[in-house]
């Protein structure tokens, strides 16, 4: 039989069930207790209610909260590129051509050095709250290249993507429709059974409307479920193009027409903000507020990669969101948490419910607007994930 916890004296809990009685999406719970189960959530409520179990956690007035669901990251690559950050900060612009460094690094490293690279930024972000997490290809660009990074993605995570298509391969520079038939051929054949979703870098300097269209319509026919870097540097079609396909994440979303705002607005496709890309591009935010006063459903995610975004903090992400794209920390924190979960489509994570996983943060803090208001300081300071104590 597994064995049973309650976590109590808990000050603030964010369970994010609407049904809890609390008027905000958070489903906040004061002076709150939350049963573990072996993997999953048994009963949250007042402490003073809670049932008896075999193990009891004091939180000592602290706050409990969903463990962050980062919906997109690219943490399989070699090197980094701070000569690049370093030009960028002092007035160079980000572009799509920087990929290339980290290609050439990336196919030069063994798997072991990958795997290796790997799972130290998943421990930071474990350390940071990321209980659950997305990660892509996109750094190999040779069949071989593309389906090892999936294949070492695939023994960390089940959220796995396909990213062939994030910029044309070196090698077909003069011929991008013989890359493009790459990607939705031999290549596609090679990564499909590795991974979960398939992605593309819709945007100049990477794939326009229609090899995007042409890419994630071949991985829809492979059982793969489309996601898009949409609309990032330029407006683009990209948002349209996610709408259309029922991807279920239009990313980074910075440069959007009213009609990609209603168009996300009356879809299932949910906009997932990337806030570390623009701090460390120095570019224009999105407009978060937006977004969410017409309705669209907005994650918050890292984006890490050692390109346009090398943070693997989703509580560094909260705070800019809250300080510099006009969300409220409630939303911030909705976002990080229940909102990645709706970008992959999962219903088992980012919320303390009944039957849920028992992935938790305890925060050194009485609430979970510290994040935000406590910005760079290192709060999260229990985990668990799957009912298992693991910082
Ligand atoms: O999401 N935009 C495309 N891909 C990444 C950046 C990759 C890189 O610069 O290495 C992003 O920002
Ligand atoms: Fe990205």
């Amino acid at each position: 039989m597994s064995s049973s916890t309650v976590i109590t004296n808990i000050a603030t809990l964010v369970t994010n069930d609407p049904s809890s009685g609390d008027t905000s999406p958070l489903g906040l719970i004061q002076d709150a207790a939350v049963v573990i189960d072996g993997d999953r959530v048994a009963w949250t409520g007042e402490s003073r209610k809670a049932p008896a179990t075999d193990n009891r956690v004091d939180a000592g007035g602290r706050a409990v909260l969903p463990g962050f669901v980062d919906s997109h990251s690219h943490l399989v690559f070699a090197g980094d590129r701070t000569q690049e950050f370093n030009a960028r900060m002092s007035g160079r612009s980000y572009t799509a051509g920087g990929i290339r460094t980290t290609v050439a690094a990336t196919r030069a490293a063994s798997d072991a050095e990958l795997e290796a690279n790997l799972t130290h930024y998943l421990g930071e972000a474990l350390r940071q709250g990321t209980t659950t997490f997305e990660t892509k290809s996109g750094y190999g660009l040779t069949v071989e290249d593309e389906a090892r990074a999936l294949r070492i993605a695939a023994r960390h995570t089940d959220e796995v993507t396909y990213l062939g298509a994030h910029i044309v391969s070196p090698e077909h520079a003069d011929d991008p429709a013989a890359y493009v038939a790459l990607v939705t051929g031999e290549m596609l054949d090679a990564c499909a059974p590795h991974a979960r979703w398939i992605d593309v870098f819709c945007e100049k300097g990477a794939f326009d409307g229609d090899q995007a269209r042409a890419i994630l319509t071949a991985g829809k026919a492979k059982g793969l479920h489309p996601r898009i870097h949409a609309n990032q540097l330029s407006y683009g079609p990209g948002v349209q193009l996610a709408v259309e396909l029922d991807a279920a994440s239009a990313d980074h979303c910075t440069h959007l027409t009213d009609a990609d705002v209603d168009a996300l607005a009356n879809s299932d496709t949910v906009a997932t903000l990337l806030p570390g890309a623009e701090f460390s591009t120095r570019a224009e935010w999105p407009d978060a507020r937006r977004l969410l006063d017409a309705g669209v459903t907005v994650a918050l995610s890292t984006d890490c990669n050692p390109g346009s975004s090398f943070t693997s903090s989703v509580p560094f992400c909260v705070a800019l969101a809250v300080r510099d794209m006009r969300m409220t920390p409630d939303e911030a924190v909705w976002s990080a948490t229940a909102g990645g979960a709706a970008a992959l489509r999962r219903t088992d994570i980012g919320r303390l419910t009944p039957g849920a996983r028992a992935d938790l943060l305890l925060l050194d803090a009485p609430s979970h607007v510290h994040l935000a208001y406590r910005p760079g300081v290192p709060l999260v300071s229990g985990v668990w994930r799957a009912g298992v104590r693991v910082v």
